[in-house]
């Protein structure tokens, strides 16, 4: 993991509580969703880890990157998020996960600036330090299989330009040290060049360039992404799918919440939450479809805001303010207070993304992954212009069906008769 932040810790003391078996996995679709095969009748719904050959989470061996030195049970101290009574019981297997030398620039992440950073004469010579960074971890731990998935900051708001539109100009770029290019593509390009599948966490572009997707295809390695699929924006992927459903009609969807961890800091900065707020405000567009239903959808007033508030730390307090319109057009409206706890409903994606992103590699799956948007608030397309799938009901179908598909079974597809649906 590049970033060793809130999320991270989490995600990893977590795992490690799970499977010494102190508190469940909760939220993980991997270790506790199951599937159903065949027909209704059948009763055949295997939980999802022992229908696919996916890695069992005893397996997992973890590293990762940050410019600061903290390990992880300092790291995850810091970050508020677990309670210490838990973490002390976990004190001796996170403390000897130590943070690798980041690649890092400050106008990438303006709030932020640590001592743990590699130096180098160009990008590609950062890019190839975290080559041997990844095989080192690699021989040291004894692993048979990688896998990456970014918990770093959000970096600034940058669209692709044209060092991103194919590897030859991108690997110009890195020699070159073009100031396009962020932290957090040096470290997908490092990742799959050494064969390691690359998953971004962050709304940031990061691997999300014609570039990148060509170096995947070219290595045979899938990659997804981008901006975990948490808090707000999976109540509203929640929501939305349901007026449509009803052809209840949207005025406006004003959400605001207050953060108070180092995630919020960062965010704090214009330049970061602008990357934030374009993944979350193209969620309602591209589930209601104003193009098809213009008389409930066209006008619709969308606004987002994230507060930058110290107390609360990790706990984020989010309220949604609904206006939404029936029959003959009359208003109504509902109000979601969501205090929710932002790494703990990330980290059990980032166990799911690990070990799915694993399996695709496996099957042979190279390229964006599009039954992995379930995960995602701005889930990557394989060409520009492509509508990504937002509804989460959507997405989790594509998701079991690929699993299906590719364990040779047949998809449901909810047709047919008692037998067969
Ligand atoms: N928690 C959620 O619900 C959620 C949801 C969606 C996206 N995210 C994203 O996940 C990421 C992690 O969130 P978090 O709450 O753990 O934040 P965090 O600030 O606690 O952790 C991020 C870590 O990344 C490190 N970092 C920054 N730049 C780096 C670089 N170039 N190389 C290595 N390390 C670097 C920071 O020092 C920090 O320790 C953020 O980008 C956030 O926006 C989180």
């Amino acid at each position: 993991m590049p970033g060793m932040g809130a999320v991270a810790t989490t995600f990893m003391a977590g795992v490690i509580a799970a499977r010494r078996g102190i508190a469940k996995p909760i939220g993980s679709l991997t270790q506790m969703g199951t599937v159903r095969i065949g027909k209704r009748s059948d009763n055949n719904s295997p939980k999802i880890q022992d229908y696919i050959p996916i890695a069992n989470m005893k397996d997992i061996a973890f590293g990762g990157w940050d410019i600061f030195p903290d390990n992880a049970y300092e790291a995850a101290l810091r970050a508020g998020v677990l309670e210490k009574s838990l973490l002390s019981e976990l004190k001796e297997e996170l403390s000897a996960i130590k943070p690798m030398k980041a690649v890092f620039e400050q106008a990438y992440v303006k709030r932020l600036n640590g001592p743990n950073v590699k130096t180098g004469t160009s990008k590609m010579d950062l890019a190839l330090q975290l080559m041997e960074d990844i095989k080192q971890f690699k021989a040291t731990n004894n692993c048979e299989r990688l896998v990456a998935v970014w918990c770093g900051s959000t970096e600034v708001y940058r669209e692709a330009g044209e060092v991103h539109q194919t590897l030859a100009l991108f690997e110009k770029g890195l020699e070159l040290s073009a100031d396009a290019i962020s932290p957090s593509q040096i470290y997908a390009y490092a990742c799959l060049k050494m064969g390691v599948p690359y998953a971004n966490g962050a709304p940031n572009l990061s691997s999300d360039t014609p570039a990148l997707m060509e170096l995947a295809k070219k290595q045979g390695l899938p990659l997804t992404g981008k901006d975990f699929k948490t808090g707000q924006t999976l109540i509203k992927t929640i929501l939305a799918p349901g007026f449509k459903a009803r052809l209840l009609g949207l005025e406006g969807w004003y959400s605001t919440n207050i953060l108070g961890n180092r995630d919020g800091e960062v965010l704090d900065d214009p330049e970061s939450f602008k990357s934030k707020e374009v993944t979350k405000l193209g969620v309602i567009d591209t589930i209601l479809q104003p193009d098809l239903y213009p008389d409930l959808y066209s006008n619709i007033s969308h606004v987002v805001r994230i507060n930058y508030y110290p107390p609360r730390g990790d706990n984020k307090e989010g309220w949604d303010n609904i206006d939404i319109k029936g029959w003959l057009g009359y208003p109504m409206q509902i109000k979601v207070n969501f205090l929710c706890r932002d790494s703990i409903l990330a980290a059990p994606l980032v166990l799911d993304l690990a070990l799915f992103m694993d399996f695709a590699h496996r099957a042979g799956m190279s390229g964006v992954q599009e039954w992995l948007s379930f995960y995602w608030k701005s889930p990557m397309v394989p060409k520009e212009g492509m509508h990504p799938e937002h509804d989460l009901f959507i997405q989790l179908m594509k998701l079991k069906n690929t699993l299906r598909h590719t364990m040779g079974d047949d998809l449901v597809t909810h047709l047919g008769d008692e037998h067969y649906d």
